[in-house]
């Protein structure tokens, strides 16, 4: 049995007192760890105060790092300091940051390393493009970025890993991929892990899926045999809709 794991990512929202008033909101109603990971994953400036304040079960994740300690990288984040701060969790290759901060699968694989060095749990996230969704070329552009992002890592270390699906034309649109999708991609992912690695890591390896996740359709991406979670965005801001994210049995 794989724990179910339920993210949020923030992206660049809130401000500290709109920060600290959702944790607040959220800590006592989410459930416990014993049941399913519950994360959020906000702007590096508030993980400290946020990591301060987080309750017994809901954990603080970053949205991404550098892979180097430390260094003439202006502007970046080291995952040292990431560590330091309490953070369990980071975001590593989100579609936004291969988008618009030309990410490579080479820097992601870089990242991955640095996460498991720095005891930070990586949230790798794959997924393709509408074209290459119309064009059937889905199940090679998820297999090539998630071997890349996997390369040099062992069997030992990759059982911890979380990946995340997420179709980039389902990202902020609205429009969800179906509940047969997600999971037909997500076994594929599971799939590859197994020609990777072995049947023992295929069965454990947590696959989460992502993109326009919210509480209208949580519950049926939850049911599908190889859906183990949700890494949510906009759903993700408004405390009430993350705490019914995170109770999604009780829908
Ligand atoms: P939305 O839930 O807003 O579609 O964002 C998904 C996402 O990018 C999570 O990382």
């Amino acid at each position: 049995m794989r724990k179910p794991i339920i993210a949020g990512n923030w992206k660049m929202n809130k401000v500290r007192d709109e920060a600290l008033n959702f944790i607040y909101t959220v800590n006592q109603s989410v459930p416990s760890d014993e049941e399913m990971d519950t994360v959020i994953c906000a702007p590096d400036v508030l993980l400290r105060c946020l990591v301060k304040r987080q309750g017994d079960y809901l954990k603080i994740g970053a949205q991404n790092m550098h892979y180097e300690e430390k260094g003439a990288f202006t502007g970046e984040t080291s995952p040292l300091v990431l560590n330091d701060t309490g953070v369990k969790y980071v975001i590593l290759g989100h579609s936004e940051r291969r988008q618009y901060f030309n990410e490579t699968d080479e820097l992601v694989n870089k990242k991955v390393h640095a996460a498991y060095k720095y005891d930070l749990i990586p949230i790798v996230c794959v997924g393709e493009h509408l074209e290459q969704r119309e064009n059937n070329t889905t199940n090679q552009v998820v297999e090539a970025q998630t071997k890349k992002a996997l390369e040099g890592i062992s069997a030992e270390q990759v059982k911890d890993i979380v990946i995340a699906y997420e179709p980039i034309w389902a990202i902020g649109t609205g429009k969800t991929a179906t509940a047969d999708i997600a999971n037909e991609t997500c076994g594929y992912i599971r799939s590859v892990i197994k020609e990777l690695y072995n049947e023992e890591v295929e069965k454990s390896i947590r696959i989460q899926y992502g993109g326009s996740v919210k509480p209208g359709n949580i519950k049926e991406l939850m049911e599908q045999e190889h859906i183990d979670g949700a890494l949510v965005g906009g759903a993700s801001l408004d405390a009430e809709s993350f705490i019914q994210l995170t109770n999604f049995k009780k829908l």
